[in-house]
């Protein structure tokens, strides 16, 4: 990648050790369940999580939307933080095609939604109401900085679902980041869930795809929902491969990641005016506000002129992954001094 790219890790290209194993992947359809790399995806997943099965998706918005739409029918309701990816950002997906209601908690700083909370959201059996069918958790936190959760506080939840018969779906979109963070092991991180969704292609470079693990019933019937919402693929082969590589190379050095968003933060706390949340700084985003006065189009557009992209406006989120060096690190920071010097002068 020629540009500095800081928006998300949702831009990192695949590696060459990605594309020749693309080129040369063994491939089947996958509709008839006959792909080999995709069951050799599928099952590496399934081990690594340790639970019985997995599903190959094209995105990560697809697993969270077949997850829900498998655990909950029509009217059944779904309790989530009110900054979950899949409440904020995936178009109530699971109201609009599956008729499943929201019903959204207010989340802690660290990522938590309280116990007593979610145990107070959960609906007695009675006529008048939606029955409570699921949790949702998120790990690491996207809305809140990207913090991790811990294995005991999903652990905490997993044993409240289940005193109320209900199930707990983790939206493990950026999984391996926690698992790097908490130094354990994402089998831990995930045992009290009953499915859970993972991306490929956010810190792990591969171009596209996510999985869906959880029990074999569990998968069976997602893979029917998979293929009414047009996700039941063919040769699909060429990308799980990049998918394999993905698992099996790239989650060990996330916490390169980790490291350069510190130095990021570091960096950007010098200088003058600038307000970093060290609060959040526990993966791989940093949040940071401009000197008052600065215009935050004027500096994405000046940064953008010297290769370094940035996205939206102060509070400014930005990602760091494979493609960010701690040499790329150093040169963002010195052109982000250079245009808020610049600014300033001009304010
Ligand atoms: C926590 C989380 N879940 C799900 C998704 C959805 O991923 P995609 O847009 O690749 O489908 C994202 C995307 O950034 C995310 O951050």
């Amino acid at each position: 990648m020629d540009t500095i790219d800081l928006r998300s890790d949702t831009v990192t290209h695949p590696t060459s050790a990605m594309r020749a194993a693309m080129a040369a992947a063994a491939v089947g359809d996958d509709v008839y369940d006959e792909d080999p790399t995709v069951h050799a995806l599928q099952d590496y997943a399934a081990e690594l999580l340790g639970k019985e099965a997995a599903l190959f998706f094209p995105t990560a918005t697809m697993s969270n939307l077949t997850a829900v739409l498998t655990h909950c029918g029509r009217g059944d309701e779904v309790i989530l933080s009110h900054k979950a990816h899949i409440f904020e950002y995936e178009q109530g997906g699971a109201s609009a095609l599956g008729g499943v209601v929201y019903r959204t908690l207010p989340v802690n700083f660290d990522g938590t939604l309280d116990l007593q909370a979610i145990e107070a959201a959960i609906r007695p059996d009675d006529v008048h109401f939606t029955r409570t069918r699921l949790v949702c958790l998120e790990n690491t936190v996207n809305g809140c900085g990207g913090t991790p959760i811990t294995a005991e506080y999903t652990d905490a939840v997993g044993e409240l679902v289940r005193k109320h018969g209900l199930k707990l779906h983790l939206d493990g979109a950026r999984l391996f980041n926690a698992a790097a963070a908490l130094n354990v092991s994402p089998e831990r991180l995930v045992r009290a869930a009953d499915s859970v969704q993972l991306c490929l292609s956010k810190g792990l470079c591969a171009p596209l795809g996510a999985l869906l693990v959880g029990s074999k019933e569990f998968i069976t019937q997602a893979r029917r929902v998979r293929k009414v919402l047009g996700g039941g693929m063919r040769q699909a082969g060429v990308i799980a491969a990049a998918g394999l590589l993905a698992l099996q190379q790239m989650r060990q050095r996330l916490i390169e990641d980790h490291y350069t968003a510190q130095l990021l933060a570091e960096g950007l706390a010098e200088i003058e005016g600038v307000r970093v949340e060290p609060v959040h700084i526990r993966t791989n985003m940093v949040f940071f506000h401009l000197p008052a006065g600065v215009d935050s189009d004027a500096f994405v557009a000046e940064l953008k002129a010297r290769n370094v992209i940035l996205r939206g406006r102060s509070p400014f989120r930005l990602v760091t992954h494979y493609y960010i060096t701690p040499e790329r690190v150093r040169y963002a920071l010195s052109a982000m001094r250079e245009v808020l010097a610049r600014l300033r002068v001009a304010a």
